[in-house]
């Protein structure tokens, strides 16, 4: 999902957010000349394109099956604790990065920071500004493009009240909202703090299903409360409070109730998602430890008392500022430490299974102990990769983990928390959105963590059993609203050529992905497809067509067509591997259906600063077609950062979401033989691509970018995909706090963190493209017990002034692909280059192109 500067999603619901007090819309050694010939033989035989099958797992896991060594074993132990210190999780937290810094474990459901009254940024809870924090919740989402997600029950804490009067603390969020300690703000691994100015410092910690926080008030008897308060002298007796409302204030219904003797505060609530259809459900339990209770009570706006008993907070609902209600727990000075400890347990099933979850996961409130299982589970996670580091800077390196770390905080583990359905499948939140995730994020924890992918692609296939279709975006347990094609197709399809098997019911897959190419959903903004009736006989999407099957985001037809081509071809891959023959060559077939778009004769005309109009030299590009097969014309630059930039986010009327013709021009990720013909050949396609990247036409913050940084590996030119990898990294992707250039998505990380490995997928195929690590060596746990899949550079330059590939060897032998396959990373190996400061020859021969699998005519 792209950012969109200064203006959220307001269209996404329709409902206004709640936003800073105002509504905003919403390698051969010599061995045997013999076996060096026969393996060119059959590498020859591999590479040639294959026209009318799609090739498939087959031919991947039999071209190095038993040449390879895993020579490598294990490697230094406790070393994914050592890398911690290089991530800053604060990273992305303004310029639109929308990331969630708080505390949270891999695929956390509960994740805990300061909630800050930031307009149109805080998507995701915190945001690094010098907005008011309005308090601290539970749950989040990290990254995402839309209305500010969860961020429901937010606890506030107040050192005292004036005059000792609970009833004159502040209740609602927007008075109680108080400024924090600029620069206080620390954030690790499982573990956020933040100084507010109210003299109270808020540390918080996760575990699965509740959050851990540590209110300490070490501060002086004068404080100030609220934003626009004078300092008053309030008492040192701490009230806590939970409220009702979510960051987005969506609440719709919902109660609370406070248990005098104990301090428990259990309540509900019903929502809304952020970027989606229908409502949700979500519990609380919160206990607290450390002071001795004075008075409880509940609250609605700002009228407090010490009414205890369940409250319905119904009445409290949308664009009403004052909308917060709750309970409260008003307390005596802290008996040690000067704090207070609050559990907040959640679910999404019952108040008593968010107590049980508190109570279960975190009996003895012990801070220290649930903040160092935290860090212990990322260390295990982080722990999949080992890198020799030697001359890269710290900040070279905190870009590199600080990215690898956001990929695993959504989607989100929620399994046995299902609001929805019954099943011993696996249940995970937050795909969100799988347009922006299929590219990096899911291939990358595909090598880094299958077993967590597999459980991601078997909770899709249930979605699909339980729904009736595959999401391509959802969150809290809703549907959310699609953007371009179905492209969990590709995600499934990617998994079924990589061994994502276990577990996996690859008949149900199948049948999924089957009902996306072929049955039309009514409402088809929010899962499946459209126009298929028309995509199935014309072959394209219409400009003018008449959708008699469902409803939908009708514009768009360039960028969904190109996309359910290839989500057309990644059902061709899984039909040819189940040996489902005609089905494979039907998909194969449609996966050419791009080409019905391509206007050969379209010119690049655009309009000079002056208002002269003038003309690159690349003619040809994707056009609008009408039903009667006539072009309509698109300027090829609409919605690039150099033209109209924001004209096709979520509410397009284009027919390019999120990016331009010149982008979705280059999305033919299955032929893309036949692309660079149709741009002229290699050369030509070289010239394009190096144009789109020079002109300001490519804009990094938004996922579909990425494959465009690596594609001059088609056009035999891999050297120009390590020179634009090396031009945006650092300068797009860095360790600055504003340090990455759109929405994070949980997928920007996952380019720089193929970047600096040295490979990157693409996506749906079991292709991965070469460039130089920015490492002198990454080692990469395989599948493979023991093994380790390695990477090295011989000569290493950490200035990077010897960027380019000059040659290769894969476990000895001189390897002059400029990709190589999944294998790899399932058996383990050592890949080496040399590099040098000119391009050079290596991966440059017609046999060292990734591959292409078009469709010939008559076929
Ligand atoms: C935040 O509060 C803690 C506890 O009083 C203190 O040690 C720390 O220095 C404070 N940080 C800042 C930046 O004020
Ligand atoms: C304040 O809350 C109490 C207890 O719920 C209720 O009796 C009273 O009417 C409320 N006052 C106002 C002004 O809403
Ligand atoms: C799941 O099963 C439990 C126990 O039988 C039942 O109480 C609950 O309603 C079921 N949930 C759903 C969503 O069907
Ligand atoms: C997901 O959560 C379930 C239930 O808590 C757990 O059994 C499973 O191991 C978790 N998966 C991962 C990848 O951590
Ligand atoms: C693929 O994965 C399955 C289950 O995880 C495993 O048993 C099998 O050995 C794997 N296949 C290969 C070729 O590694
Ligand atoms: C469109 O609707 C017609 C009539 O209900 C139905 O027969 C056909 O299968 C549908 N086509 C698609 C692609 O959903
Ligand atoms: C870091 O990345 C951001 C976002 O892309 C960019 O605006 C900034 O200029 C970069 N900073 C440096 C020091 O390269």
């Amino acid at each position: 999902m792209g950012r969109r500067p200064g203006s959220p999603y307001g269209k996404a619901r329709g409902i206004a957010g709640y936003n800073g007090g105002r509504f905003t819309l919403p390698s051969f050694p010599r061995r045997s000349r013999a076996l060096v010939f026969a393996l060119c033989a059959l590498f020859v035989f591999v590479m040639l394109p294959k026209p009318d099958i799609p090739i498939g797992r087959t031919f991947s896991f039999f071209m190095f099956g038993s040449t390879v060594t895993g020579s490598i074993s294990s490697g230094p132990k406790g070393h994914g604790m050592d890398v911690l210190r290089y991530v800053d999780p604060l990273i992305g937290t303004t310029n639109g990065g929308h990331v969630f810094p708080g505390a949270s474990l891999p695929y956390g459901m509960a994740k805990a920071v300061a909630d800050t009254l930031s307009p149109a940024e805080n998507a995701a809870g915190y945001v690094s500004d010098e907005n008011p924090v309005i308090g601290f919740s539970h749950m989040h989402d990290s990254g995402t493009g839309g209305n500010p997600s969860l961020g429901n029950f937010p606890l506030f804490a107040h050192r005292g009240c004036p005059e000792d009067d609970f009833s004159k603390c502040k209740f609602p969020a927007m008075e109680r909202a108080t400024y924090r300690v600029q620069g206080s703000a620390l954030a690790r691994p499982g573990y956020f703090s933040l100084n507010l100015t109210n003299s109270v410092r808020a540390e918080m910690t996760v575990t699965e299903h509740a959050a851990l926080y540590r209110f300490s008030f070490p501060g002086t008897e004068t404080v100030s409360v609220g934003v626009d308060e004078e300092k008053k002298d309030v008492p040192y007796s701490p009230l806590l409070l939970v409220d009702l409302t979510d960051l987005g204030n969506t609440r719709s219904s919902g109660g609370v109730q406070v248990y005098p003797e104990t301090g428990r505060i259990i309540g509900d609530g019903v929502y809304s998602p952020s970027f989606g259809v229908g409502q949700y459900s979500a519990y609380f339990c919160a206990d607290f430890e450390g002071a001795k209770i004075r008075k409880t009570g509940t609250f609605a706006r700002n009228n407090a008392s010490e009414e205890v008993k369940w409250i319905d907070g119904a009445s409290a609902g949308f664009f009403n500022p004052g909308g917060s209600t709750g309970a409260w727990v008003h307390f005596e000075q802290p008996e040690k430490g000067d704090s207070i400890l609050a559990r907040v347990g959640v679910s999404f099933l019952s108040v008593d299974r968010a107590c049980a979850n508190a109570e279960a996961e975190i009996p003895d409130f012990g801070f220290e102990r649930v903040q160092t299982a935290a860090r212990e589970a990322w260390g295990d996670k982080l722990g999949a990769i080992q890198v020799d580091a030697t001359g890269v800077s710290e900040e070279m390196q905190t870009t590199f983990w600080s990215g690898l770390y956001r990929t695993m905080l959504s989607p989100q583990n929620i399994t046995g928390e299902n609001q929805l359905w019954n099943s011993t499948e696996p249940y995970y939140d937050s795909f969100y959105c799988i347009w922006d995730s299929f590219r990096a994020q899911h291939p990358l924890l595909t090598i880094i963590d299958p077993v967590a992918q597999t459980e991601m692609v078997r909770s899709l296939i249930d979605i699909y059993r339980n729904v009736g279709k595959l999401p391509d975006c959802r969150m809290s347990f809703c549907k959310g609203f699609s953007q371009g094609g179905s492209n969990a197709d590709i995600v499934i399809g990617d998994a079924f050529l990589k061994n994502i098997t276990d577990g996996v019911d690859w008949t149900t897959a199948y049948e999924a992905v089957v009902s996306d190419a072929e049955l039309e959903p009514k409402n088809w903004g929010v899962e499946g497809r459209g126009n298929l009736v028309s995509w199935h006989e014309l072959g394209y999407i219409p400009w003018n067509d008449e959708d008699k099957n469902g409803t939908g985001p009708t514009s768009r037809t360039i960028s969904r067509s190109v996309e359910y081509a290839y989500d057309d071809f990644c059902i061709a891959n899984i039909a040819a591997g189940l040996n489902k023959h005609s089905d494979a060559e039907k998909y194969h077939s449609r996966s050419a259906n791009w080409k019905n778009l391509w206007n050969g004769a379209q010119k690049d005309v655009y309009l000079d600063p002056r208002g002269d109009v003038l003309q690159s030299e690349f003619t040809g590009f994707l056009q609008p077609k009408l039903m009667d097969g006539t072009w309509r014309y698109h300027n090829t630059r609409t919605c690039s950062p150099i033209h109209d930039m924001h004209s096709c986010y979520y509410d397009t009327a284009h027919d390019t979401y999120e990016g331009s013709p010149w982008l979705y021009s280059f999305f033919v990720p299955q032929d893309m033989v036949s692309l660079v013909s149709l741009m002229g050949g290699p050369d030509r396609f070289v010239q394009r691509l190096t144009y789109y990247h020079e002109s300001g036409i490519a804009y990094m913050g938004n996922e579909q970018a990425f494959l465009t940084v690596f594609q001059f590996h088609y056009g035999g030119r891999p050297g120009l995909s390590s020179f634009w990898a090396h031009r945006y990294i650092p300068s797009q992707f860095n360790a600055s706090i504003n340090g990455i250039p759109g929405n994070d998505d949980c997928a920007m990380g996952a380019f720089s963190a193929f970047v600096y490995m040295g490979f990157f997928p693409v996506a749906g195929q079991d292709v991965y493209l070469l460039t130089p690590p920015l490492f002198e060596e990454v080692r990469i746990r395989a599948r493979e017990e023991g093994k380790w899949a390695v990477i090295r550079v011989r000569n290493f330059d950490p200035s990077y002034k010897r960027k380019y590939i000059q040659r290769a060897w894969l476990n000895g032998k001189k390897y002059s692909r400029s990709w190589i396959t999944h294998e790899f990373f399932m058996k383990g190996g050592l890949l080496e280059f040399v590099v040098g400061e000119e391009e050079g020859g290596w991966g440059r021969g017609d046999g060292d192109l990734p591959p292409s699998w078009p469709v010939l005519d008559g076929t």
